[in-house]
This record gives C-alpha cells, structure tokens and sequence, in this order.
C-alpha cells in the first residue's frame, strides 16, 4: 500500500479533541503550519500525513503548545526547528505516531516464524528483529511462540525490538498491561508467560522475567542513515509501519532491512503491505511472508520508485 496515511489515527479515533471538532480551537493554526508538520515528520520519520489530518494534528500537537508553553503552532514550529532541541523533536515524533497494536496480531505468522526458526541449525542464538514494536506485543508475542515451540521459557533466541517512538518503548520495556489485552489468550498462555497484579496493580499482568529477559529494546528511526552495530537476522517483523511512508521511502527502507536478513530469513510484512514493488530485494513466499530476493532479481519496471533521500534529524 501507498501514498500518504491513510490509517493515522485509526486506532485512535476518539483522540480528535472537542475544540477541533467543533472548530473551537486554543491556538491558531493555520494551513502553512500544518503543511510545515507534514513537511518536517515525512523528512524526519519518513511518515506521510494526508491532507486530511489537520485536526488530528492540531488535537496531537497542541499538547506540547500546552507542555512548552508556547501561544501558536508558529511559535512551536519555531522553537522545534531551533537548533539543540532534540528532546521536542522526540516529543514531536511521539505525538506524531500512530501506535495501534495487539498480542498475536496476525496470528498465522508466528507458527511459520516457529517452524522456520526450528528448522534452522545456527550454532549462534537465533536473531529476530521487531522493527516497529510499539508498546510490545509483537516482541512478547514471538517471544512467547518461539517458548512454546522450544517448550521452554529460555529458547535459543534474542529478539531486538526498536521503534523510533520512545513513549511506546518505555511502556513496551515495563511489560505490564491491562488484563483486557489478554483476555482473547488461552487462559495457560496467560498463566504460564505472565503475572497477575494485585492490590495497586489489580486488573494488569506483567510479563514474567524470563519471558521479557529475551527481549532487548533500543529506539531506533527507520530512516537514519546508518543503524551501527546490527548483525543480519533470521527473521525480521516489519509490521504495520509501511504503511505510513510513500513509495521511495518504503524502498529506500526496505533496502536497508533486506541486507539485514540472513539469506535464509524470513521477513514479515503487515497484512495490508504488499511488497511486490521491490521483487527485486525479497520475494513472496506465503501470506505476507517474504525471503531474500535471488541475486539479480528483476525489479518491476512500471511504477518502480526512485529510492528517497531522507534526512534523519534523530539519531537512532
Ligand atoms: C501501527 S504500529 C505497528 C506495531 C506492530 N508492528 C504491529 O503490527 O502491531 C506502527 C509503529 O511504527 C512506528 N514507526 C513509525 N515511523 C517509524 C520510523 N521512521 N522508524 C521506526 N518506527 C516507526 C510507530 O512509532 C509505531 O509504534
């Protein structure tokens, strides 16, 4: 899928605030502003904003007017693009995201990352990468397939889980969640990779240690220009976020993550993401299941996308 984002904001709906909605707002906002925010988180994050967000930008944002307070979007957009004001770049990039995400999201994925990983014989930890882990999930999620299927809580197995959101990261790293997360798991699932709160923490589970000690987190922007130290994977989760950037930068992306897969990994995309544009990097192998392309593969000619030149102002 592309062009600009369609689905921001679609698991937050109710965050359009009454001001905005009524067209009652605090700050003036004008649409040179809200261009300048399209401008700056495509440059910054490679996220696309349709045109038809403004007011979800303007109810996201005006929480930092408030925070920093400053009287206009001008204003803010003034104090951002001053130079040393990395921590509101960050705030910035946090209220720009759209964070929607569940346990076994996608479900049929993690028997075929299970089986593939199984089938592996690595004399090294088996690598998995989450790239867009948000608040968790996903990196509990295949760390709870991969327990399962090495039926034990220990697995062979280092799973990196990034996103460039470092609001979503802290809750992911703490590992609790309300109980109604899980409630669509098996009852021994939830008994065996999580605890139940009581007194003050009532109605939340966290994720036991051992579970969560397979896990390592780190931000990380998609779009910056190097991400140091990382070794190749034996599958990579890029779920879901593909979706928020236009063609060249999908490209631009994709390129990066493919040289990051062993030659025999597995590469997991959203189940609204085609790759197909770039057959050229990895090559369908099931449903939203890809692998590394054969050297010399042909990358289709109609609509093939110049790759993006995309600065990163946030070091990952
Ligand atoms: C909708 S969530 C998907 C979560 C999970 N992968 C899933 O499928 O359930 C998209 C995530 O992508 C992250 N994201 C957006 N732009 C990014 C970028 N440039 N680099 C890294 N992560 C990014 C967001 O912060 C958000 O947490």
């Amino acid at each position: 899928m592309s062009g600009p984002l369609e689905a921001a904001g679609a698991g937050d709906a109710g965050e359009v605030g009454e001001a905005g909605r009524a067209g009652r707002r605090d700050f003036a906002f004008r649409t040179a502003d809200f261009r300048r925010v399209q401008a700056l988180i495509h440059a910054h994050a490679g996220i696309a904003i349709a045109d038809t967000k403004e007011e979800m930008v303007y109810s996201r944002l005006s929480r930092r007017l408030r925070a920093t307070n400053l009287p206009s979007f001008e204003a803010y957009l003034r104090h951002l693009e001053a130079p040393g004001n990395e921590a509101e770049w960050e705030h910035f990039t946090n209220a720009l995201t759209t964070n929607l995400t569940s346990f076994f999201r996608e479900a049929h994925h993690f028997p075929i990352l299970a089986a593939h990983l199984r089938s592996l014989a690595r004399e090294r930890p088996l690598r998995v990468w989450t790239c867009a882990a948000s608040t968790g999930e996903e990196p509990y999620s295949i760390a709870m397939a991969l327990a399962e299927a090495f039926d034990t809580l220990s697995p062979p197995v280092r799973i990196l889980a990034t996103d460039i959101d470092t609001k979503v990261l802290a809750v992911a790293q703490a590992g609790v969640y309300e109980d109604k997360r899980v409630a669509e798991l098996p009852a021994a699932q939830v008994r065996r990779f999580f605890q139940r709160g009581s007194g003050a923490h009532a109605g939340k589970v966290r994720v036991k240690p051992e579970l969560a000690a397979l896990v390592r987190f780190k931000p990380l922007n998609l779009l910056a220009d190097d991400w140091l130290g990382l070794q190749p994977f034996d599958a990579i989760f890029c779920r879901n976020v593909m979706i928020y950037f236009d063609k060249p930068t999908q490209y631009a992306v994709l390129t990066k993550l493919a040289r990051l897969l062993e030659g025999d990994g597995l590469f997991f995309a959203g189940h609204s993401e085609s790759l197909l544009f770039a057959s050229d990097l990895l090559r369908l192998r099931s449903h939203t299941v890809y692998e590394r392309a054969p050297a010399g593969a042909a990358r289709p000619t109609r609509g093939a996308p110049r790759a993006a030149a995309a600065p990163a102002r946030m070091a990952a």
